[in-house]
Order: structure tokens, then sequence, then C-alpha cells
């Protein structure tokens, strides 16, 4: 019975999302720290985390979460944290992009993009623009963890954003990283987004390239496509509601 309701689910849902991402949503940005990190199920069917961020609490102040290390869910931290396991040879095709509303118009919303694994590839294999790595990316990682970082730092000019729309939300992205990166031995591959809005703002990090719903998939965790256009127009009820009182604006 349910195999038989799950098969009906993906034969509902497949022609609606066929060359869409299968979105996931992430309206509180629950997926802030390393180990709360959103597993991507596999890096072939092309999904979507899309993420909410919300409001930091007033007294936050970057360098006081410090001492905290990943391993538990953070109840806030300016970064969304989505991983995705490769075998050696195989690439990771990933996007970055934000929905297209006036709040996110370009240049205003730049954030910081990190790749994190223990086998990536040199800057060099990206073209331009390319990632820099760095040693000490700004966020806690489990000590003893030897991960190179790749950064793609939004606020420099030469990050400029695609404009595209999707038909199946009837909704414009602007996509800001569209990437397909070889990786050199096996292991988790993590994307970190950095923002230090103090706003409400969405994005999507997108991994995988084939445009089809998975075949016997579990659907728990899919979004519908109502929720995701209603993401997708800044429209998600209620997360902002305890912005203002703190004096902090939901949008711009
Ligand atoms: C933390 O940041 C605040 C201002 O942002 C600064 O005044 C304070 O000295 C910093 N503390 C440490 C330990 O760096
Ligand atoms: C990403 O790049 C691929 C080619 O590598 C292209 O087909 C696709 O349209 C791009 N996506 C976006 C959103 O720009």
């Amino acid at each position: 019975m349910l195999r038989r309701i799950l098969l009906a689910a993906a034969f509902f849902l497949s022609p609606l999302l066929t060359s869409a991402h299968v979105p996931y949503l992430d309206d509180y940005n629950i997926h802030n720290s390393y180990g709360s990190a959103f597993a991507f199920p596999d890096n072939i069917y092309s999904r979507a985390l899309c993420t909410t961020t919300r409001c930091p609490p007033r007294t936050f102040q970057r360098n006081s979460t410090s001492s905290h290390t990943g391993g538990y869910r953070k109840l806030w931290s300016p970064e969304s944290w989505s991983k995705v396991y490769l075998q050696a040879g195989e690439n990771l095709h990933f996007e970055f992009g934000v929905p297209h509303i006036p709040a996110l118009e370009y240049p205003s919303f730049r954030p910081t993009v990190y790749l994190l694994g223990k086998c990536l590839p040199s800057p060099d294999v990206f073209g331009h623009p390319k990632p820099q790595e760095i040693e000490y990316p700004s966020f806690d990682l489990p000590p003893n963890y030897h991960f190179k970082a790749l950064r793609f730092h939004l606020a420099d000019p030469i990050w400029e954003p695609t404009k595209f729309h999707e038909r199946h939300l009837g909704a414009t992205f602007l996509s800001y990283l569209n990437y397909t990166v070889p990786v050199g031995c096996d292991g988790y591959v993590y994307i970190v987004v950095e923002t230090y809005e103090k706003r409400v703002v969405e994005f999507y990090v997108a991994v995988g390239k084939k445009d089809e719903f998975p075949p016997y998939e579990n659907t728990d965790g899919i979004a519908s496509i109502e929720d995701t256009k209603a993401w997708a127009d800044g429209d998600i009820p209620g997360v902002g509601r305890y912005c203002q009182k703190k004096g902090i604006w939901e949008r711009e």
C-alpha cells in the first residue's frame, strides 16, 4: 500500500517537475551548522535546498559563536549547510541563486558561498570567475577535519548573476554560481552559504544534473509546487514576524 502511494505521488509529481530541481524547503534555516547539514540524497537528480533565513538575535555578534563547534544544531547562525556524498572521479554539479524579488535585486544581496571537501580541485579548473582557496573559513568545523575550502565571495563584482525563468513555478531567479566540479576521492562535499544580512533573505543551493523526478523514491521532505512558489515570491508566512520588533527589517 505504501509503495503504491509513493508510486502515485511520484507519478503525480513527475510531470510537474520535469526539468526543474526537486525542491526541499528550509523555512527557518535549521540546517545552519556542520552537524545539521542537509544531506542531498544523491548527486544525480537535480534537487534544490530552498532556504529562508531568520532574523539574527539582537545580541548576536559575529564573534559570539566561535566557542561552539559543529555536531549539534545551533539556534541561530549566519550559515546554511548542505552536503552530498561523491565517489572519487565523480563530478559535482552545483548551483547557487536567489529568487528574483525586489529585496534581493542585484547587487543588494551579496553572500559568500564555500565548497568544503577533502579532495576538491584547484581553483583553476573553475575558469573565470574562479574561487579562492582559503585556509581558515570563518565558521566552526569539528576539530581535525582537513577540508579544503574554496570561497566564492559574491561581493566581488565579477560574480554577476544570470536571470532565468522557471516555468514550473512561474518564477524568476538570479543564478550566481553554476559549476561542474571534479572530485578526487570518496566523501562528502559541503556547500556553505554565509550571510550577514539583518533581514530575511531567500536563496537556493542545487546539486545534480538529471532533470527528472527520481523513480520509486520516498517523497519525505519534498516540497509542494505551491509552497515552493510562495517561497520564490518571498511569501513564506510568519517568517519575519519578530524582526521588526527587534529593529530589524524583514524586507528592504
Ligand atoms: C567581539 O566583537 C565586538 C564588536 O563586534 C568587540 O567589541 C569585541 O572586542 C569582540 N570580542 C572578541 C573576543 O574578539
Ligand atoms: C547552468 O549551466 C548549464 C551548462 O553548464 C546550463 O545548461 C544551464 O542553463 C545553466 N543554468 C542556469 C540557471 O544558468
